[in-house]
């Protein structure tokens, strides 16, 4: 099944290395990031999820919880973790779902069969408290992700969300944001106390609200 933005996104129960899981349980009220990887004992999915590890503190701020994916065994997930805590110097601790039926693979579309035949891609979906698909971002088996991006996507949605406004080209944390086509300036101001600076009518700035 393909899934876009927008969607509901599936629920499921899946083993994984924290133990047993329903999503919707797991996820409660909290955003959410699934990401698949292609293979556990791979050079490029050690440094990402050890770099998932290392951004605990950042993703809990944020009130995101993380689960990691492949198609390995249970086993082989509790095997290459230790690896990861190694050599990333990090404690795994999210839950890494070992998906060797691919029934979660095939219900968020992880598999991308003339990529490969039997490994995920790296996709990666963001969840929103609403149970809906906010982003999905899929790079091939041989692109590290940059996480940093994935939380710089997270911020806009929460700011969206929160205030609906929304973010422009390389928007980073406390820059401007952008007043949508939606609000009318005269609503604006209203809405952003520190102020609408007005560029083009279809082109309206405001202070990140909540800095
Ligand atoms: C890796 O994680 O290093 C990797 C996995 C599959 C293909 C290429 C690289």
């Amino acid at each position: 099944m393909s899934l876009r933005l927008g969607d509901t996104a599936p629920n499921f129960k899946a083993k994984t290395s924290a133990g047993e899981i329903d999503f919707y349980e797991f996820l409660g009220d909290s955003w959410g990031i699934l990401f698949s990887h292609p293979a556990d004992y791979t050079p490029v999915c050690t440094t990402e999820l050890g770099k998932t590890a290392a951004l605990k503190d950042e993703f809990a701020k944020r009130n995101v919880k993380v689960l990691a994916l492949s198609v390995d065994t249970l086993e082989s997930h509790k095997g290459w973790i230790p690896d990861i805590n190694e050599t990333q110097h990090v404690q795994v601790e999210f839950p890494i779902i070992a998906d060797d039926d691919r029934k979660v693979s095939s219900l968020y579309d992880f598999i991308h069969p003339n990529a490969s035949a039997t490994a995920t891609v790296r996709s990666l979906v963001v969840i929103g408290p609403d149970k809906l698909v906010k982003l999905i971002i899929t790079y091939p088996a041989s692109t590290g992700r940059n996480f940093a991006e994935v939380l710089r996507v997270v911020d806009s949605l929460q700011l969206t969300s929160s205030y609906g406004v929304a973010t422009p080209v390389d928007w980073k944390d406390g820059e401007d944001v952008i007043v949508v086509p939606a609000t009318s300036t005269e609503d604006a101001i209203k809405k952003f106390p520190k102020g609408v600076k007005v560029v083009k009518p279809y082109l309206r700035y405001t202070p990140q609200p909540n800095k």
